[in-house]
């Protein structure tokens, strides 16, 4: 399907954008191994969080629905079944890599594959570490790739340093780690999302962390029982991060987006977007259920470029395409560097941002491991692709309500992964 994104006169309103895909994951993912049955309020519901629901059903838990709100009916961390036939994790890098962890500890086998994306995206991040511990793990190039099989089995505990900051990394070792023999430690330089270890807390794992000189480090030692929870998932910052950015450049618009969750491990694109001079308040500030959410209001106004360096990137990883974008609106130049990430996300994002910026004509020169911006950008219109990512869609949408023409976005049903209503609600803020 295609989407055309026309300019607008100003972007007005209020909106409460879809729960936090992060934590709806883990919502069900940590759930399942739980003693008892945890209740999930606001749950996700869209392609990747309901690909984890079905896998994990697939595993032999009992996950219901009623009035909108979802029971898992934990099997405890020995109750999981082998699963029937291959499990099929579609677009999701945080299903597959979390549930890699899970299995590790399994004493069964399991096949999994993924869509296109998926199936082209590292999984040696996590097979290696999990391999160490004990886990037995074959794929495609090597183990690097899915179709991929784990048998898990008997772990001992490992030290592992997360160069990478990648949550998914740390998540699946944690994971992995309630199993095993021992206090399995992970050391990162700079914190990535903290969610998985808040929860295992939660839980009443056998956990701790500690910032040091080294970085940010999370011990976890064998654990018999995880307890029920209760969850009410707040909106996801990087689906606001959309509608923070609209507002940000369609002058003399003002919006206010809901509930949104600001854990200072997500929320690195509204202070980045600050520092380029927007008109941001957190208001409303509030600790829920362990989370810190606030209502944000952005208002339109001036910006100049800014910088990213890598100390920056974890806690905007998935926002960096729109920062991107954003910074072809500001004064000045924008470097963003240390983000080699990227080129492992669901697309090669910083190929899709350089690609498509040059589609419409605007000036991109692509690093390695980021891109230099070039600002206030005349943009006329064309069509982008968004080869199949959700935030590249997403992204260039928001380009197309300050465009002359209009920007078609080819391939835009793809925003169903995080965000299925982002359509409707643009048009619902655009006047
Ligand atoms: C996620 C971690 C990040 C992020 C992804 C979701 C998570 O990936 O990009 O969208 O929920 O743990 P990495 O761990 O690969 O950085």
């Amino acid at each position: 399907m295609e989407r055309t994104v026309k300019k607008v006169k100003r972007i007005e309103g209020s909106l409460r954008v879809p729960s936090d895909k992060s934590i709806s994951h883990r919502a069900i993912i940590l759930p399942s191994l739980a003693e008892g049955e945890s209740v999930v309020r606001n749950f996700l519901k869209a392609g990747d969080t309901l690909t984890t629901l079905n896998v994990y059903r697939k595993l032999g838990v009992d996950i219901e629905e009623k009035d909108d709100v979802i029971y898992v009916k934990g099997k405890g961390l020995d109750g999981l079944k082998e699963p029937e036939d291959i499990l099929d994790m579609g677009n999701s890098g945080t299903t597959t890599r979390l549930t890699l962890g899970v299995l590790a500890g399994q004493d069964f086998f399991a096949a999994l594959t993924g869509d296109d994306s998926l199936r082209r995206r590292p999984m040696k991040r996590v097979a290696e570490p999990l391999s160490q511990m004990g886990a037995k793990i074959d794929g495609r190039k090597d183990g690097n790739n899915l179709p991929l099989c784990i048998r898990g089995g008997k772990l001992k505990a490992i030290s592992y340093y997360n160069s990478k900051m990648s949550a998914q990394v740390k998540s699946a070792i944690l994971l992995a780690g309630l199993y095993a023999k021992g206090t399995t430690q992970v050391t990162e330089p700079i914190i990535s999302r903290d969610h998985t270890e808040k929860m295992l807390n939660w839980m009443g794992a056998n956990i701790s962390t500690e910032f040091s000189p080294e970085g940010y480090t999370v011990k976890i030692s064998h654990t018999d029982r995880l307890k029920p929870i209760h969850i009410d998932v707040p909106a996801d910052p990087s689906s606001a991060a959309f509608f923070a950015a609209a507002a940000a450049i369609v002058p003399k618009s003002e919006i206010i987006l809901k509930d949104v969750l600001v854990n200072p491990t997500r929320d690195g694109f509204f202070r980045k977007l600050k520092e380029m001079g927007a008109d941001i308040e957190y208001k409303n500030k509030r600790d829920e259920a362990g989370e810190i959410v606030a209502d944000i209001v952005v208002k339109y106004s001036d910006l100049k470029g800014v910088k990213v360096v890598k100390e920056e990137v974890p806690s905007m990883i998935d926002e960096i395409p729109l920062l991107a974008i954003v910074a072809t609106q500001a004064e000045g130049e924008t470097i963003i560097t240390g983000a080699e990430e990227l080129r492992v996300k669901e697309s090669d994002r910083i190929k899709a941002v350089v690609e498509n910026l040059r589609r419409l004509n605007i000036e991109v020169e692509e690093l390695e491991d980021g891109m230099v911006i070039k600002g206030k950008q005349k943009v006329k219109g064309g069509v982008v692709d968004s080869y199949k990512d959700h935030r590249i869609a997403m992204g260039f949408s928001i380009l197309g309500l300050v465009s002359e023409d209009g920007i078609t976005i080819k391939d835009a049903d793809c925003v169903y992964i995080s965000y299925p209503d982002f359509f409707k609600h643009l048009e619902k803020v655009s006047q």
